[in-house]
């Protein structure tokens, strides 16, 4: 056969992740025009690590590597100590990959309620470029005297010129796209992190020259939360580090309307990409049918796109917004759908 073909890592991981995933792959199968994949199961996870003490081996690291992008549920489990999956697997494929930007679109789809009744569908509408290679989450630092009276722990956030330059290079690129409106926000705490801080204002400032048809401007991170709120229109496209940008993208879900719709990618754009919904494993809904897969397949439509299957990914995005017309809600459990069936409008709408 000729044509494009894409070889696509699958690590459904724990929790509803499995469940999710399926629905993001019915998605997949239905919307493929032109171009073929092959999808390549990863077993990680917790019943991996629970089996063989296993978390992400290097070999399998390589693996992941050679793919052409990555599709992963969820990973993190009751039965496992908290930190160990999420540093050793998430954060382990993020940095090893070097995927530098984490791209969280922040979208009100149509028929959508959210907790803040004020908005309306056209007002949130905003993308956040989180850097996602270093900041606090790089794992510098240490204890001294642990355990003791005196102890000291350091837990330190790196900044290099050449990290933030090219989150905010990112962020100048993607503000420029036809889609968007041409604003740059950096989303920072410049007033106390004067260092780090600094640092990203200056380079903001720097590149701004480049481009001067974006318009930039800079909210500190409390405030970005109150506008997230009371004025999410004011956001096209937001830079921020690592730790504000997961604190702030939480947020950003729950005005889409929550957890359940809201989907992410882990992207090097000189690599290996990984898409993900953002919100975790659900343990209560795991094998209940009752997890909203909207964040999946909304991640898959996010890999279309970095793929450059542009017509599948708008393909995608027709089913999402078809599907959400007609349920009740976005949280897990209030659908008034199950999985299976939130999956099938979003392939029915897809393909009308
Ligand atoms: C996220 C998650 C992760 C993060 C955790 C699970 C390590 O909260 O993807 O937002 O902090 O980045
Ligand atoms: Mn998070």
């Amino acid at each position: 056969m000729t044509g494009r073909a894409y070889a696509i890592g699958v690590i459904p991981g724990d929790g509803t992740g499995p469940e999710v995933v399926r629905e993001g792959l019915k998605v997949l199968d239905a919307v493929r025009d032109g171009f073929s994949t092959e999808t390549v199961a990863f077993d990680l996870g917790a019943d991996r690590y629970l089996r063989t003490g296993d978390v992400l081996p290097d070999e399998e690291l390589e693996r992941l590597a050679t793919m052409d992008a990555i599709f992963l549920g969820a990973v993190g489990d009751p039965r496992v100590k908290p930190g160990i999956l999420e540093r050793d697997l998430l954060l382990k494929a993020r940095f090893g990959l070097d995927q530098w930007v984490n791209l969280r679109p922040v979208v009100r789809y149509p028929g959508v309620e959210t907790l803040v009744p004020s908005h309306a569908e056209e007002d949130v509408n905003l993308v956040v470029v989180r850097e996602n290679s270093e900041g606090l989450y790089s794992g510098g630092g240490g204890f001294h005297r642990k355990g003791t009276a005196h102890e000291v722990a350091v837990q330190e956030s790196i900044n290099t010129r050449h990290g933030v330059e090219r989150i905010v290079r990112y962020g100048f690129a993607l503000a420029m796209q036809p889609h968007r409106r041409r604003k740059l926000t950096l989303v920072h705490k410049t007033n106390v992190l004067t260092f780090a801080g600094d640092l990203y204002q200056r380079v903001v400032d720097e590149v701004a020259e480049e481009f001067p048809d974006v318009e930039t401007d800079y909210v500190h991170v409390d405030a970005a939360c109150i506008y997230f709120l009371d004025w999410p229109a004011r956001f096209d496209v937001i830079v921020t580090d690592n730790m504000f940008g997961d604190i702030i993208t939480d947020l950003g879900a729950m005005i889409q309307g929550g957890m359940g719709i809201a989907a992410g990618g882990n992207i090097n754009p000189d690599g290996v990409s990984m898409f993900e919904p953002i919100g975790g494993t659900a343990p209560d809904h795991t094998g209940k049918g009752t997890i909203n897969p909207l964040a999946a397949i909304g991640a898959m439509e996010m890999l279309l796109r970095q793929l450059g299957e542009q017509e599948a990914a708008d393909r995608v995005d027709r089913g999402i917004r078809a599907a959400t017309q007609q349920m009740k809600s976005m949280r897990a459990g209030e659908m008034g759908l199950s999985t299976s069936e939130v999956g099938d409008l979003v392939v029915a709408g897809a393909m009308a």
